[in-house]
Formats: C-alpha cells, sequence, structure tokens
C-alpha cells in the first residue's frame, strides 16, 4: 500500500499555465501540413489553418505557443514573411532537410493561429544571422498603435490593430545552431538586443527571454547571469535585463547518434527512458540554485522551452523532419514533467514541449485530412485542470523500481491542486510497466464530498494509429472508495490517473 498525503491547507505557489505550453518550428510537417494548410485547401480550414487542429488544442486548452524555431528562428527574416503571398521570398530551410521554404506562413498567420486557439503568443527573434535593428522593427510592427515605418506597414498588410506578444526570446540556442558563442560574448549581445525590444503598451509588457543552457550546462547560467546582473546600478528596475532565462532538455533513450525506436522497445528501454527523462529534476534544481543567488526572490522564470522525447525518425519519412510516433511511454513522460514542474512552479514559469504537430513529442499527428491524438495530447488534456491553480502540499512514498542500477526510477510520480473553485486535483502516474499499485490517499482531515476520476494508460507501446486513432484515450476511472478524508484505488501499470475531489 502507498500512502498518499495531501495538506489542503498548505499553499506552496501558482501554476501558470504556459507550465503547459507548446512549441511550433517551421521544421517538417510542423507548420505546412500540421497547422497551415492554405486557404485553397480541401481540408476544412479557417485563413488556410486547420479548424480539426485548432479545435483539438482548443479543447486541451492550450495556453501559449512559441514560433518561428528553434534553430529556424535564428536564420528567418520576418520581413520575408509578410505582404502578397506570392511576392514572398522563398528560402532554404537549412537546418531542416533543406527544403524550400515559402513563407506562406509568417507573422499574420501565427498571430491569427494564436487568436483562434485564445492562447497567448510567443515569438523568438533572430539573433544569430539578424540586426538589432531587424528585431526591434519587428516588436514595433507587431506592437505599436501609433503612426510609424513599422506599425503602418502592418495596416498596409490589412492589420488595423497591434497584436498582443507575450514572450519574446532573443534568439535560440546561441550556444549551438543559433551562433555558437560562449556566454560572456552573448551576455553582451543579449543586453544589447534586449535594449530595442521596446514595450509600446505599458499594460501589456513583453516578457523578455535570454538564451539559457542546455541541460547541465551550469557555466552558461551562471555567467550569462553575472554578466547581466553584474552592471544593473542604478536601474533597478533593469533586473537582470529579463523576465526568464530559457532551459532545453531532450529525453533521449540512448543517443545522438542512435536515439532508440519510438515504438518497439522493451521492459529495459522503458525504464531507461524514464530515468533519462527524470533527470530534469536535477537540471531544474541545479540551474535554480545559480538563480537563487542572483533573483531569490523568483522574479526570473526558468523557461524550459524545448523538452520532450526524441527518437530516431520513423521508418520512411524523412530524417530531417524528425516525424516519430508516440505511445503510453510518452504519456509517461508527459506526466512525470508536468507533475514535476509543478512542484517547481515558483521558479518554472512557462515550458513548451517539441512540438506541437507531427514533429517529436507532438500531441497532434496528421496525415492528409486525417488528424490523430496522441497519447502525450490526453495526458495535456488531463494536467489542464492544474493551469491556474494553487499547488498543495503533497507526497507519496514510492519504492525504486526498474531493471539495471543505474536506471532505477521511482514507481509513482504526482502533484496536486487547488483550483479556482476549491476543487482539488491529484495526477498520479504508475511509471512500472507491469505492476498495479494499491495508493491509499489521505487528505488529512477535509472530508470529500463527492470526486470523479479519469486514466490514460494501456500497454506500455500502445499508440493512436491513423487507422485506430482511439487506442489510447482518457478514460473514466471509477474503480475508487472513498471514506471521509481517505480515497482508496488501485493505479494500473503504466497509466496516469486525474482524481478531482470536491471537499
Ligand atoms: O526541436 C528541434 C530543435 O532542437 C530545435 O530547432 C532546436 O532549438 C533544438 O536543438
Amino acid at each position: 500500500m502507498y500512502d498518499l498525503f495531501i495538506n489542503t491547507g498548505k499553499e506552496l505557489g501558482h501554476i501558470n499555465p504556459e507550465i503547459q505550453g507548446h512549441f511550433s518550428e517551421h521544421l517538417g510537417r510542423c507548420i505546412y501540413e500540421g497547422i497551415y494548410v492554405g486557404e485553397d485547401s480541401t481540408i476544412p480550414n479557417t485563413n488556410g489553418i486547420r479548424n480539426d487542429v485548432v479545435e483539438a488544442l482548443k479543447e486541451m486548452k492550450i495556453p501559449v505557443l512559441r514560433w518561428p524555431g528553434g534553430c529556424f528562428a535564428d536564420e528567418y527574416h520576418w520581413k520575408d514573411g509578410i505582404g502578397p503571398k506570392e511576392s514572398r521570398k522563398k528560402m532554404i530551410n537549412t537546418n531542416w532537410g533543406g527544403v524550400t521554404e515559402d513563407n506562406s506562413f509568417g507573422t499574420h498567420e501565427f498571430m491569427n493561429l494564436a487568436e483562434q486557439l485564445g492562447c497567448k503568443t510567443y515569438i523568438n527573434g533572430n539573433v544569430g544571422s539578424g540586426t538589432v535593428r531587424e528585431m526591434s522593427e519587428w516588436v514595433e510592427y507587431m506592437t505599436f498603435d501609433g503612426v510609424s515605418p513599422m506599425a503602418d506597414l502592418r495596416r498596409a498588410n490589412g492589420r488595423e490593430k497591434p497584436w498582443t506578444v507575450d514572450y519574446f526570446a532573443v534568439g535560440n540556442e546561441t550556444w549551438g545552431c543559433g551562433g555558437n558563442m560562449v556566454p560572456e560574448y552573448y551576455a553582451n549581445l543579449y543586453k544589447q538586443y534586449q535594449t530595442f525590444i521596446k514595450n509600446y503598451n505599458s499594460d501589456k509588457k513583453i516578457k523578455k527571454l535570454a538564451v539559457g543552457p542546455s541541460d547541465k550546462d551550469y557555466n552558461w547560467t551562471e555567467t550569462l547571469l553575472h554578466e547581466c546582473f553584474r552592471q544593473q546600478g542604478t536601474f533597478p528596475q533593469n533586473f537582470g535585463y529579463m523576465d526568464g532565462l530559457t532551459l532545453h532538455y531532450y529525453t533521449l533513450p540512448y543517443d545522438w547518434d542512435h536515439k532508440g525506436s519510438a515504438t518497439k522497445f522493451n521492459e529495459k528501454e522503458w525504464y531507461m527512458t524514464l530515468a533519462k527523462s527524470l533527470v530534469m529534476e536535477e537540471y531544474i534544481k541545479k540551474h535554480s540554485a545559480i538563480m537563487d543567488r542572483y533573483d531569490p526572490d523568483c522574479r526570473i522564470g526558468l523557461m524550459i522551452d524545448e523538452w520532450g522525447a526524441w527518437y530516431d525518425v520513423e521508418e520512411g519519412t524523412n530524417p530531417g523532419f524528425l516525424y516519430q510516433q508516440n505511445t503510453i511511454r510518452d504519456a509517461l513522460i508527459a506526466a512525470i514533467n508536468l507533475n514535476m514542474f509543478n512542484k517547481h512552479c515558483n521558479r518554472v514559469k512557462m515550458a513548451n514541449i517539441a512540438q506541437l504537430v507531427n514533429v517529436l513529442q507532438a500531441v497532434i499527428l496528421t496525415e492528409g485530412d486525417k488528424m490523430i491524438k496522441t497519447p502525450t495530447y490526453h495526458i495535456f488534456k488531463m494536467f489542464s485542470c492544474h493551469q491556474d491553480g494553487t499547488l498543495l502540499e503533497s507526497s507519496v512514498n514510492t519504492t525504486r523500481i526498474g531493471l539495471e542500477d543505474e536506471y532505477m526510477v521511482p514507481n509513482l510520480s504526482e502533484s496536486v491542486s487547488k483550483d479556482s473553485e476549491g476543487k482539488i486535483h491529484i495526477t498520479l502516474a504508475n511509471l512500472s510497466c507491469t505492476d498495479a499499485y494499491e495508493v491509499a490517499g489521505n487528505l488529512m482531515g477535509e472530508e470529500i464530498k463527492s470526486f470523479k476520476a479519469s486514466v490514460v494508460g494501456g500497454k506500455m507501446d500502445a499508440h493512436n494509429t491513423f487507422d485506430e486513432p482511439s487506442v489510447v484515450e482518457e478514460k473514466v476511472f471509477d474503480d475508487i472508495k472513498v471514506d471521509g478524508s481517505k480515497i482508496m484505488f488501485k493505479i494500473p501499470a503504466s497509466s496516469v490517473i486525474h482524481i478531482e475531489a470536491v471537499i
């Protein structure tokens, strides 16, 4: 029997909805085909954007979307993607398969997508091959309401009112595809570029993000923060010049040369993959510890704007398109990471799984006019109950499970929040691919008046296909007993449960 304790009287922090954010890059079939099919397509669309995809993402409560990259961001010149489509410049997408990018999806189309989704916007600027002026003008184009060259150009292109840019990142992976810089050099560029990201609307301040580290590059975090904090001097409003610092970490079962298959894996690989995904917690803690020294009040968010599973591409697909299937193993990866982000909600203010449609750990896959929701989709929809909630103190006793010492994992992962109506939301994941566990939840004296529960689970490699789209779905879970403030149930192997309790 495993005891799950929930202290409803101990509130630990606010869960920013953006913790459940997403990322869409001009990569493979993410933007083109996956999201944007053009107005003349026979696939039902609104302004060229697929209706089925928008409907599914709204149902999942997508809170924020990052665009246009990724590595693509540092070779993207936004002016190529505005104005009449027939005269937009064509370019080579050098990072992703060397395909021709016709720029038919640009700023107006992205902002329209965000409007249709009702989500916040996260724009990633170009430092690697762009200029300060180019970046500054993009922000003016998108957000300035008065008379100016860029605002007038926007109007000439059919958009009278400015849009809201919620987050703006100054480059992407500037230690790698974004320019191969050392942190000292990027710190100077960051301070320079961000100076010209103007806030034209004081009610809707753009949150500026600096490129942070990849996994365990603590030197990057330390150096960047040192450089950004050392000269704020008489201008305390320039708090490190940033609202967020990004972190990238991907889960690979093996390594970059041989990542492993998305669907064909054994029990050993199941635990290896989950163990590697759980390393995220070490990175969050250690980068946060550095941030705490500069920013003890957590004014700057750790923005994990690329995370998720990265496998070998599906057989017969373009290696540059990063198309992979998605199984119950991915559902577990999503659940354990989202539980982890909840637990670190005071520092982790945004996270964007890579990527939205048809790329890496996608929530949606498409094939022509068909669309399927992946196991990861069902976890995001399930966890949307935590958005804007208050994290409650909770814990579960666990045992270490696995087949190899190096890759042992705890058998259970949980987090608990309270929503604005006072309902309690428990999300619990069972990391064992063979064993179910009896769990006794204890709300420590709070009587449970009513409850409901759901489960996403199945065989470890279960997945949805275009022929069988409903193998994995969120289902009602009714094998639960409640007695006063106690909840008793048995969590099936390789599954994730959500319990909503009214107290
Ligand atoms: O998500 C795929 C790629 O991974 C992104 O373009 C890049 O930022 C990262 O290396």
